[in-house]
């Protein structure tokens, strides 16, 4: 007979949540906004952990986000991206990491790799494209084996893009269906706009690796395209002024498109949505009701500002870091002086908590389609209606990013089963049926329909 075994039991994670890169300037937020929902009655967040390289920073950072109260007592665990076996510790100790480090492409990917390996779920705050699609690459197949969330762009890079697309999307009712939704974002503040380092290194370091993205592209499957009615928009000019909502806009080369062409690309190949990883028949029934209101379009992002000097003052900044961006001594350059590289917008030591306080955020969506999908049927190709949405909040950065990052986790939290078991996805997909929107409308973030016309000639 063999030997009996003596059985080894895993002990539950000792934390619900652990905020890795706590220590950071958006980090410092996200704790803030944290300790709103620990321990009240209604929230699922019971136990929290901070986790970062340096302990001292980190209790610096506990002491500034609970003020004016006493910090709660909350453990600071030491951990580096340099050294995987302090992630793989972090991923036994919780279920859900929120990680904070950045920029991703540094740092991001033994964060990722030790939650696939572990089955650890994981939220997180980037907004580049080129990380995103190379860890679903090299992690999907992984997590979704070991039962470990991967879900990025759960801050102001994408979660309003994707649920503001899907807001007007769901406006159009049957028969008017959408062919393309263009939005317009709009940064509003009475002091100065302003951004930390470490989103304009981000932002310079996608310029610099363009390449690697399209060269992953090249080597992977391509994703199923959805059908959508209609014609693809025409190009437009670069400079676009747009009477409706007011403002100037000129393309903004952010991750949000690209974000919400991979929901929409699950979508087509899930057109139920994602199975739930042990869903009760109550919520299959309100995912499948829910994915089968909302309607495909072509989708852009553009910058908008108020006056066509605006818009040249952007363009300046596109420009440098276009150019400047692609080479070693143009990134020194650009990183070096960040300030006068981005005319002011980002600034080593971040925007002072008063700039923070006094901005915020205006996404206008502008759908336009076909008041009935038969006319596409007959041949008509110039869209017949329009209809305008708005998405607003607080500043983007260091407000709305930790808000919507919390209630992302929150729902993770509280909702486990009813999401997929494991993967890496984009956040539509998994929380577009959870009622995330009505969650951040909860929390300071709006949803409007501000006008529905025909459109003549
Ligand atoms: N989605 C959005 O809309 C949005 C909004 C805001 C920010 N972001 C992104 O968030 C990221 C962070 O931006 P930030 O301005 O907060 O940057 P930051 O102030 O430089 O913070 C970076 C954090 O990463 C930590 N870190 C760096 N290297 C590490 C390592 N090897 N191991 C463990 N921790 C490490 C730093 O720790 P130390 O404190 O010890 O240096 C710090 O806590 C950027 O990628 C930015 O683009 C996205």
């Amino acid at each position: 007979m063999p030997e009996l075994q003596p059985q080894t039991t895993a002990s539950p994670p000792s934390y619900d949540l652990i905020i890795l890169g706590a220590s950071g300037f958006t980090g410092k937020y996200v704790v803030r906004e944290a300790l709103k929902f620990l321990n009240t009655p209604a929230s699922p967040l019971k136990s929290l952990a901070l986790a970062g390289r340096n302990p001292t920073k980190l209790t610096q950072t506990l002491k500034w986000a609970a003020h004016p109260n006493t910090p709660p007592s909350i453990p600071i665990i030491t951990a580096d991206t340099t050294d995987p076996p302090s992630l793989h510790r972090l991923c036994t100790q919780t279920t859900l990491i929120l990680n904070c480090v950045g920029p991703f492409r540094l740092y991001g990917d033994p964060v990722v790799a030790a939650c696939a390996e572990t089955g650890c779920d994981y939220l997180d705050i980037c907004g580049e494209p080129e990380f995103m699609e190379r860890m679903e690459a090299q992690y999907h197949g992984k997590a979704a084996e070991t039962g470990s969330l991967v879900v990025s762009a759960c801050g102001f890079d994408s979660v309003p893009a994707e649920f503001g697309l899907m807001f007007n999307s769901r406006q159009w009712v049957d028969p008017a269906v959408p062919n393309r939704v263009e939005a317009y974002v709009s940064l509003e503040s009475e002091k100065r706009i302003v951004g930390n380092l470490g989103t304009y290194e981000s932002a310079v370091l996608g310029v610099a690796n363009a390449d690697k993205l399209q060269e992953l592209r090249r080597s992977r499957p391509r994703r199923a395209r959805p059908a959508i009615p209609g014609p693809p928009p025409p190009k437009g000019p670069t400079i676009e002024q747009q009477k409706d909502i007011g403002l100037w806009a000129v393309k903004l080369p952010s991750a949000d498109a690209i974000v919400v062409r991979r929901t929409l690309g699950f979508l087509t190949e899930n057109p139920r949505g994602l199975p739930g990883r042990n869903e009760s028949s109550e919520h299959i029934e309100k995912r499948e009701a829910f994915w089968s209101t909302v309607k495909p379009a072509h989708f852009g992002v553009k910058i908008g500002t108020k006056s066509l000097l605006g818009i040249l003052r952007i363009m300046t900044v596109g420009v440098f870091i276009g150019l400047l961006g692609r080479f070693s001594f143009g990134r020194w350059l650009l990183l070096k002086f960040p300030s006068f590289f981005s005319v002011g917008w980002f600034r080593k030591k971040g925007p002072s908590e008063d700039e923070v306080r006094n901005a915020s955020f205006k996404m206008w969506f502008v759908g336009h389609g076909f008041s009935d999908s038969s006319l596409v049927l007959q041949g008509s190709r110039k869209p017949n209606m329009e209809i305008i949405t708005r998405v607003m909040g607080p500043e983007i950065g260091y407000l709305t990013t930790p808000i919507i990052l919390l209630q992302c986790a929150l729902i993770v939290l509280s909702q486990r089963d009813n999401l997929p078991k494991g993967g890496v996805l984009p956040a539509g997909i998994v929380f577009g049926p959870t009622g995330l929107q009505e969650r951040l409308q909860e929390n300071g973030i709006s949803f409007d329909v501000i006008s529905k016309k025909a459109l003549s000639g």
